[in-house]
């Protein structure tokens, strides 16, 4: 039997316990890079429990998820509504594409969902981008030949809350790829 003297047991469980240390930073040290650190710290202060960076970034991810889910509903409601104005009702159509589970916002964070679980953090950094580029397809348009629609329902402000989401989503994966 193998005996290992005390000092040894304490060195032992110090490198072990340091290899599973949770990545823990600040939440203000996220929030100052992003576009709006008021809205970044009162979200990530909502989070109830711990707040290393992997918590975090399952977090963020939840409420993304959520978020993109009711953007569905109410571009659903928005395509009801606009039956007769067929300008208005291309628009939204486009969008539900933009969002939709077959290849769009939603596919792409189901897809962020499951780097993270992998712990492939590249992986969810480019996850979350794609979000943000169909977000803003919907919003702004494809290119030049696809001007942004003067959309004055609720979907711009909602898609913006979105992009802002992934935004801190961004930060926190560079934070997981670089500690
Ligand atoms: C998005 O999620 C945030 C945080 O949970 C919430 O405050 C906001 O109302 C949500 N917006 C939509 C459109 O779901
Ligand atoms: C579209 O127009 C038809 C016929 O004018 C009208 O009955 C219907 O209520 C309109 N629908 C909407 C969503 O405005």
């Amino acid at each position: 039997m193998v005996r290992f003297s005390p000092l040894v047991l304490v060195f032992l469980l110090l490198v072990i316990s340091s290899s599973y240390e949770a990545k823990v930073v600040e939440v203000n040290v996220i929030c100052k890079q992003t576009r709006n650190p008021s809205f970044c710290s009162s979200l990530l202060n909502s989070k109830p429990g711990g707040a290393d960076l992997v918590s975090l970034a399952q977090y963020t991810i939840d409420v993304v998820h959520s978020n993109v889910t009711n953007t569905i509903t109410l571009i659903k409601s928005l395509i009801a509504q606009s039956a007769n104005d067929s300008k208005a009702s291309a628009h939204y159509k486009q969008c539900l594409e933009f969002f939709s589970s077959d290849e769009g916002a939603l596919s792409s964070v189901e897809d962020t969902e499951e780097r993270l679980k992998a712990g492939d953090y590249d992986g969810v950094n480019l996850g979350a981008a794609a979000v943000s580029t169909y977000v803003d397809d919907c919003v702004s348009g494809e290119g030049p030949s696809d001007p942004p629609y003067p959309d004055r329902s609720l979907l711009p402000k909602y898609a913006d809350v979105i992009d802002q989401v992934v935004q801190i989503i961004l930060i926190i994966s560079n934070l997981l790829l670089h500690n």
